[in-house]
């Protein structure tokens, strides 16, 4: 098979993952005899330095004619006074709406708990949840949004708006997800205040009625970030909202190690993206100590969502697996003695599925 991929590796970490991620893929490719064909492209801070735009047309060419995205983070704290709509990340939200990607699967596997951690052994003993988070309307996208400074004071605004369609066609993500699962939906929203969250609760519950085999649970939000570290066993599938998933999956990354270990695959539209959860980490970047598993699992999501090679898909999974038994493992996990660097952990990675060929 021909693998045609738009590489943007972005900010910060984001290059150093994405490096390792190429680098697993070239050995899985060639492995299986597949053609790769991953082409990086500018975008984030320094395509804004470099060309005054974050998202330059020939990047947003080459990601609407190739056959996946393979991305790192963007985001620098040189914009951070910025508005918004200036700052790399409103690159990144228009990417994903351009290309449709209104799902965005991230799933959290407890493998590892770090020295550090909060957590007793015992208590992440089987933990496999799967966030699916609405991704391209909600908050992030609502009209009217702005702000106005007069003289006197300011206001500034953004909607939460959800249209049936689009809760809809997530609710039909998640259902089929869950039903391929353990069949358990935990739909989270805040319809006990919220009109927009109550369509959401309404439509889910109604599109539940043609998955009679899942159970569907509703469960507002701030319980639900209660619940994920307190009791995080109950759940299978959790959907929700642009806003909620964002910050329920960072929080959920804990149950996982770390941040730096989870995936993310946003499908849906015409080609799918593939991204660590995490950012573009500038206290840490440019130290070869980032974990490029995330990036490395999202690659993974990747071979399965867009190219349906789930053989290989699974053999990167079982190599990162293997790296996190045999303790290769960076600072974000282990603590700065004893750690490895992301190149280690990348070539461990890559070796481990030479070897096994
Ligand atoms: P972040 O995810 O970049 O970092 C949060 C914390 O986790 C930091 O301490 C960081 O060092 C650590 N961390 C993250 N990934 C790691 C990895 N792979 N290995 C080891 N440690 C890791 O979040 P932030 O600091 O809030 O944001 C930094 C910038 O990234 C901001 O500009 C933000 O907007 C952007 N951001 C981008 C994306 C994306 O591109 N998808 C996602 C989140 C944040
Ligand atoms: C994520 C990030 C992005 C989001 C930002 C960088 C736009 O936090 O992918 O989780 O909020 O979706
Ligand atoms: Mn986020």
């Amino acid at each position: 098979m021909k693998l045609d991929i738009a590489v943007l590796p972005g900010d910060g970490i984001g290059p150093e993952v994405t490096a390792e991620a190429l680098r697993v893929l070239e050995v899985i490719t060639k492995r299986f005899g597949h053609q790769l064909h991953a082409k990086e492209f500018p975008f984030g801070t320094g395509a804004a330095a470099r060309s005054g735009k974050a998202f330059p047309e020939e990047t947003r060419k080459a990601c609407l004619g190739s056959g996946a995205v393979l991305l790192g983070a963007v985001g620098d704290p040189s914009f951070d006074s910025l508005p918004p709509s200036e700052r790399p990340e409103a690159a990144l939200l228009e990417l994903r709406r351009i290309l449709g990607n209104f799902a965005n699967l991230r799933p959290i596997i407890a493998q590892f708990n770090p020295p550090k951690s909060p957590f007793r052994d015992e208590a992440l003993e089987n933990i496999d949840l799967l966030i699916v988070r609405e991704l391209i309307g909600g908050i992030y996208f609502g009209e009217p949004r702005g702000r106005d400074d007069d003289g006197k004071g300011s206001r500034a605004w953004n909607t939460l708006v959800y249209t049936s369609e689009e809760v809809e066609r997530i609710a039909r993500v998640a259902f089929e997800a869950a039903q391929g699962r353990q069949a358990h939906l935990t739909s989270v929203d805040k319809s006990n205040v919220l009109v927009s969250s109550k369509l959401w609760r309404d439509v889910v519950e109604s599109v539940g009625k043609d998955y009679p085999k899942v159970k569907l649970d509703h469960m507002y939000v701030d319980r639900a970030a209660m619940e994920i570290i307190s009791n995080p066993r109950q759940f299978d599938v959790i959907v929700t909202g642009n806003l909620f998933g964002d910050i329920l999956s960072d929080e959920a990354s804990v149950l996982a190690g770390s941040l730096g270990l989870l995936p993310s695959a946003s499908i849906g539209g015409t080609v799918g993206i593939y991204e660590p959860v995490h950012g573009s980490a500038p206290d840490i970047a440019g130290r070869g100590i980032a974990n490029p598993m995330g990036a490395i699992a999202s690659m993974a999501m990747m071979l399965r969502y867009s190219f349906d090679l789930e053989e290989e898909a699974a053999a990167v999974e079982k190599a990162v697996g293997l790296a996190i038994k045999d303790g290769v493992l960076t600072a974000d996990l282990v603590g700065s003695d004893g750690a490895r660097s992301t190149k280690d952990v990348g070539a461990f990675i890559a070796d481990a599925l030479t070897s096994t060929a």
